[in-house]
C-alpha cells in the first residue's frame, strides 16, 4: 500500500471512535481529509464538528457536515487529527499544515485525542521534522535567536516568497536541529517566550490512541 492508501485506511478506521449523536473535534491535513470524506458517510448520525482550520471547515461544510464554533459547545468527546511525528508515549509534533494553534485549542477541549497517521510518522525522539511554531510577526527574529541558543535553526515559512499567514493572522517559524528529549518541559518552556503564540509540540495534549497505518493494516497504539 502506498502512503495515500494508508491514510485512507486510518481515516476510515477512525470512524469507530466517533460517538453517535455528538459533536466531534476535527483536525487538519491530508490524513484528516480522508477521515472527513469517510465521516460524510455517517453525517446523519452525528450533530456536527468543531474544526481546527478554515480548510477543514470548508471541506466539512462542502460535505454537508455542520461546523460549530468552539465557544458554542462544551467539552467534546473526541478529537481526531494527524501528526507530523509521534513518539512512543503519544507525544507529537504537529503544524506541518500551519494549523497547530487551533488544533491545540480543539484538542484541549476534547476528552480523547485519536491520532491517525501512516507509520512514517513514528519516531523514537521528536525533532527530526522541522518544528512549527506560530509567532507574532514582530517577534519572529527574536524567537529564532532563542531557538539558536538551544541549537536550533528557525526559518520563517514562506509561500511564494512571502511569509505564510496563518488562520490567526500570524507567522510560522520552522525549527530544525532540535532533539526534543523531554517534550513536556520543552512545550512549557517555549510557550513562555514572548511572541510565541503556540509551539507545535503536543505533549500536554498528547494522543490517547494512535491508529497507525502499516503494511500489515491498522495498528492501534494506546498510551
Ligand atoms: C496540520 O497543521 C498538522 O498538524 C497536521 O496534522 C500534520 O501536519 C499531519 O498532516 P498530514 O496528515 O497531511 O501528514
Amino acid at each position: 500500500m502506498n502512503q495515500d492508501e494508508l491514510k485512507t485506511l486510518v481515516g476510515q478506521a477512525a470512524l469507530h471512535y466517533v460517538p453517535p449523536g455528538e459533536i466531534i473535534g476535527v483536525g487538519t491535513g491530508s490524513t484528516v481529509n480522508k477521515f472527513i470524506d469517510a465521516l460524510a458517510g455517517m453525517k446523519d448520525r452525528i450533530r456536527g464538528a468543531v474544526s481546527s482550520s478554515q480548510a477543514s471547515t470548508a471541506r466539512l461544510q462542502a460535505l454537508g457536515i455542520p461546523v460549530f464554533d468552539c465557544n458554542e459547545v462544551g467539552e467534546l468527546a473526541v478529537y481526531i487529527d494527524g501528526a507530523d511525528e509521534i513518539d512512543p508515549h503519544g507525544h507529537m509534533v504537529k503544524g506541518g499544515g500551519a494549523a497547530l494553534t487551533r488544533e491545540k485549542i480543539v484538542a484541549a477541549q476534547s476528552r480523547q485525542f485519536v491520532c491517525i497517521a501512516d507509520d512514517s510518522k513514528r519516531v523514537q525522539t521528536l525533532g527530526k521534522f522541522p518544528l512549527p511554531v506560530e509567532v507574532i510577526p514582530m517577534a519572529s527574529a527574536r524567537v529564532a535567536r532563542q531557538f539558536a541558543a538551544l541549537g536550533g535553526q528557525g526559518r520563517l515559512r514562506l509561500v511564494n516568497g512571502v511569509p505564510l499567514v496563518t488562520d490567526n493572522g500570524q507567522h510560522i517559524l520552522d525549527v530544525t536541529g532540535l532533539q526534543i528529549a523531554d517534550p513536556l518541559a520543552f512545550e512549557a518552556l517555549v510557550n513562555l517566550w514572548p511572541g510565541v503564540v503556540e509551539v507545535g509540540v503536543f505533549a500536554h495534549q498528547k494522543a490517547a490512541v494512535c491508529l497507525l497505518g502499516t503494511a500489515q493494516g491498522v495498528q492501534t497504539l494506546v498510551y
